[in-house]
């Protein structure tokens, strides 16, 4: 059975070709008619919904979508569904992390708890579908370490780790992380909704 991952990320396919081992996973490369998205959601349920419903709908295929982000405690869950385009510009992953360094430089070290937050939605052309999230909690350094991941990977810290998420490999990244747990929270749905 072919499924649509929302996204035309290499890695984000391969992720979930792992965890939904058994279904034919393709990625919106093979639908070149499929324009961007626009996220205009302002939870991840709904950014993940939104673009799940729309691939959904354009492939006449079943359709898997994801939206993450990092939310600060102390900015009140803050970048949250803006963590992309924190700084202005969408993806400027530096610039991101730099101001988001400088909105926390006042706030004392044990006050910078944190948590990455992912939720994965399956829809279905019928329009049917379902949603579940995945979350990683954990706290911020102010000094940027590691060279792995992505985006605000270099100063996030999981809970019970001293490594910043930007120092794991990437299996282990993968076994703890926001995406990891929503993927596989949504591969049960998955067989259920369409049958394994
Ligand atoms: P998207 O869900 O792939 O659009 O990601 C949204 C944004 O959230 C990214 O551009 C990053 O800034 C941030 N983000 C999401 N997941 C992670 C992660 O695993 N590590 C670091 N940053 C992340």
């Amino acid at each position: 059975m072919k499924i649509v991952l929302a996204t035309r990320n290499a890695g984000k396919i391969a992720e979930l070709r792992r965890i939904l081992a058994g279904f034919d996973i393709v990625g919106l490369e093979e639908f070149p008619s499929i324009g961007e998205i626009a996220e205009t959601g302002v939870t991840f349920e709904e950014n993940a919904l939104l673009k799940a419903h729309a691939v959904a709908q354009g492939s006449g295929l079943p359709a898997v979508a994801d939206d993450s982000g990092l939310c600060v405690d102390v900015l009140n869950g803050m970048p949250g569904v803006f963590s992309a385009r924190w700084a202005g510009r969408h993806g400027d992953d530096t610039a991101n992390l730099e101001l988001l360094l400088a909105q926390v430089s006042d706030v004392p070290d044990g006050k910078l708890t944190a948590h990455f937050a992912c939720a994965a939605a399956l829809a279905l052309p019928s329009g049917q579908f379902r949603v579940v999230e995945g979350t990683l909690p954990g706290s911020l350094v102010r000094t940027p370490r590691g060279s792995g991941g992505f985006g605000y990977d270099p100063i996030f810290v999981p809970e019970g780790e001293s490594r910043t998420t930007a120092e794991l490999a990437p299996e282990e990244k993968d076994a703890i992380s926001h995406r990891g747990r929503a993927f596989r929270a949504l591969a049960p749905v998955v067989r259920e909704l369409l049958g394994s």
